[in-house]
């Protein structure tokens, strides 16, 4: 088949029967322009997915009338930088925050923008806030209504006058695109549940045995919520798909209708006036009987033809992916056809498996084979953030260097809750499952480091140590290609908060004890010097500023440089007159240099952009316990 020919032909029928009476000439003309461009992309996505469905072409005809009633309606003002290329820039730094824990509500956090401006913040990702069921929703991501903001939080009006104000001051506003899944409050569970056939095609509802089998091939995401990723439902006799909490049912994509009706709520969300989609578990939304159900080609169709819905309605917004998957299969959703920034959880998992092994070749190794993504695109680099940390390297790679996967992922667990004997960390286990053994850690950055545990022996020496891992982590974290996204609390030092046991809605759910509400004197107490949290929030600030200050942290080129240590990291940013050496110690040791860093930085004297200092690179032997260094030419 022709599939430019039969677009051409498909779009044209389309334009006929679309009623475009209410779009002014300019709005029509510029509409008209923009659908024929973007058809082609669509339909080439769309078809490998509908092209058998008898009633795709009325999908289609639906679809563009929304599209047409989207080009008419307004949005707060738009963000003044208009850079296509922002996400290289130098300047971008992220935070995500939960808007009821930094603040109040929607417009109780307008009165935070002075604060994320000081902290040099201009990405703000703010955590789910749609209409949800009350008591447990996920953390909001179980959702309702995606045309309502949750009544706690305020209103849609208040959400774009927060939007304004973001604006006004430079800052992207990033919002969720929740969609593999709506809450069982949802008005399409709603009307399923009262048995609505058109409804109940939303989502995937079965019987027991077909539900046994797709559990014989599917991934158990939350082990200790219910076992299998089905929920029966009594009143129905079925079991509907909740690959996460029983109250969040699975969208069925293989229904054309579902697609038309969740890009409807997309362009919700865009009036909101988002700068960038995060596109939420994206990797569970296409669904095969014998399969994994996970990253399968045809959920890359569906999300391209996401992509190409947003490149007609509104081409300046851009998609995040949150593939929290095998590396290789996170890098398969970034493209700029796909998703322009995607969350790096190789890299963060990586540099938390080298603070506790004080060793980096799983690192280098991992980055070697993974860390390259197209030059239209970007990494959202972290350390933390509001979920647990999954170890998801390839096993191929660690085996190679004589790691056996398995019992290395119990290790690190062990390590990171605790139970493992001299360890500095303070975290919670997440999800074991008692048939694989398999387990993920919570734990705010600062906890996890062994501020929490320093501070509770009383030991300066524990504390020194704790506080130069967040400066090591964050060292690599802002120095790396991409944007580093801060969690909300990290930049304070805020250490676990053991409050979420005692909600019966949460205290299944270890992920609440990093989502602290914030209060007035976590922020005071940052800026005290004196305490442990006053010298984080100084040394992320004073990271920040130089970051902003200096283009290499825009420079394209990359290049990791193997040191004579299995204990050091280091990579050089460069341009054709510049050369940024990143160099940091995993151990509490220090770590003799067999070679002058000259012969990277192609000069002897170097200033480290962390300290201020000139260095004589010639005479510099030693790297010191946990250091990092920012060396320019
Ligand atoms: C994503 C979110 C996580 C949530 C899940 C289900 O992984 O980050 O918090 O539980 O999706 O929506
Ligand atoms: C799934 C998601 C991951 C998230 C987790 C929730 O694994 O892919 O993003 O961390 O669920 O705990």
């Amino acid at each position: 088949m022709n599939i430019s020919f039969e677009a051409q032909k498909t779009l044209k029928r389309i334009i006929a029967e679309l009623n475009l009476s209410h779009l002014k000439p300019k709005q029509k003309s510029d509409f008209l322009t923009r659908i024929e461009q973007g058809f082609e992309p669509l339909f080439t996505q769309l078809f490998p997915l509908y092209g058998e469905r008898y009633d795709l072409h009325f999908h289609l005809a639906t679809l563009f009338q929304a599209f047409a009633d989207f080009s008419t309606k307004r949005r707060p003002a738009k963000i003044k930088d208009s850079d296509p290329n922002w996400i290289k820039s130098n300047k971008n730094v992220g935070i995500a925050v939960y808007v009821d824990q930094i603040a109040d509500d929607l417009s109780s956090l307008i009165d935070k923008v002075p604060y994320f401006k000081e902290l040099g913040v201009n990405y703000v990702h703010l955590m789910p806030l749609y209409l949800a069921p009350e008591g447990n929703s996920d953390g909001g991501y179980a959702i309702s209504d995606y045309r309502t903001v949750s009544p706690n939080l305020g209103t849609n009006k208040d959400l774009k006058e927060l939007a304004a104000a973001l604006h006004k001051n430079g800052i992207r506003m990033v919002l969720d695109f929740v969609f593999n899944h709506t809450s069982d409050e949802h008005e399409w569970a709603l009307e399923a549940k009262k048995g609505n056939l058109e409804y109940q095609d939303y989502y995937y509802f079965m019987s027991g045995q077909e539900a046994n089998e797709f559990n014989q091939t599917v991934r158990e995401i939350f082990p200790q919520v219910r076992r299998g990723s089905f929920t029966y439902m009594p009143e129905m006799d079925q079991h509907v798909w909740t690959t996460f909490n029983s109250f969040q049912w699975d969208l069925n994509y293989k229904n054309p209708a579902v697609f038309v009706a969740v890009v409807e709520e997309m362009l919700h969300l865009i009036l909101n006036g988002c700068d960038v989609l995060r596109l939420d578990a994206l990797a569970f939304v296409w669904k095969e009987k014998w399969t994994v159900c996970e990253n399968l080609t045809k959920a890359h169709n569906l999300i391209k033809a996401f992509k190409a819905c947003l490149d007609i309605a509104a081409p300046e917004v851009v998609f995040k992916s949150e593939a929290i998957v095998h590396p290789d299969e996170v890098n398969k959703y970034i493209g700029s056809d796909e998703c322009t920034l995607s969350y790096n959880p190789l890299v963060m998992a990586l540099l938390w498996e080298s603070l506790a092994t004080r060793k980096t070749p799983l690192l280098y190794s991992s980055m070697e084979r993974s860390f390259t993504i197209p030059n239209d695109t970007a990494w959202i680099n972290y350390i933390r953030c509001h979920d647990d940390i999954g170890w998801l390297w390839d096993d191929e790679v660690s085996g190679r260097l004589g790691i056996n996967g398995y019992d290395h992922r119990l290790f690190l667990n062990q390590f990171y809750t605790g139970q493992f004997e001299g360890s500095f960390a303070a975290g919670v286990p997440f999800q074991a499952n008692p048939t694989t053994g398999d387990c993920r850690v919570c734990g705010t950055l600062a906890s996890l480091v062994g501020v929490e545990s320093a501070i509770n022996s009383g030991n300066e020496l524990l504390l020194e140590h704790a506080l130069r891992r967040i400066k090591l982590l964050n060292g690599i974290n802002f120095a790396l290609p991409g944007i580093p996204l801060l969690y909300q609390g990290d930049d304070l030092g805020v250490l676990n908060d053991d409050t979420y046991l005692q909600d019966p809605d949460k205290k299944e759910d270890s992920r609440w004890v990093q989502r602290k509400k914030l209060t007035e004197s976590d922020f005071t107490m940052a800026l005290d010097a004196s305490t442990p949290q006053g010298k984080i929030a100084q040394l992320v600030r004073g990271m920040i500023k130089v970051r902003q200050e200096n283009t290499i942290f825009a420079a394209d080129e990359f290049e990791l440089i193997h040191l004579n240590s299995e204990h050091l990291f280091g990579f050089i940013r460069k341009t054709d007159d510049q050369r940024l050496l990143t160099i940091a110690n995993f151990s509490e040791h220090p770590i003799f240099l067999d070679g002058p860093l000259s012969r990277y930085l192609h000069c002897n004297q170097a200033k480290d952009l962390i300290t201020n200092e000139v260095v004589d690179l010639p005479n510099l032997n030693i790297i010191e316990p946990l250091a990092v260094h920012w060396f320019i030419n």
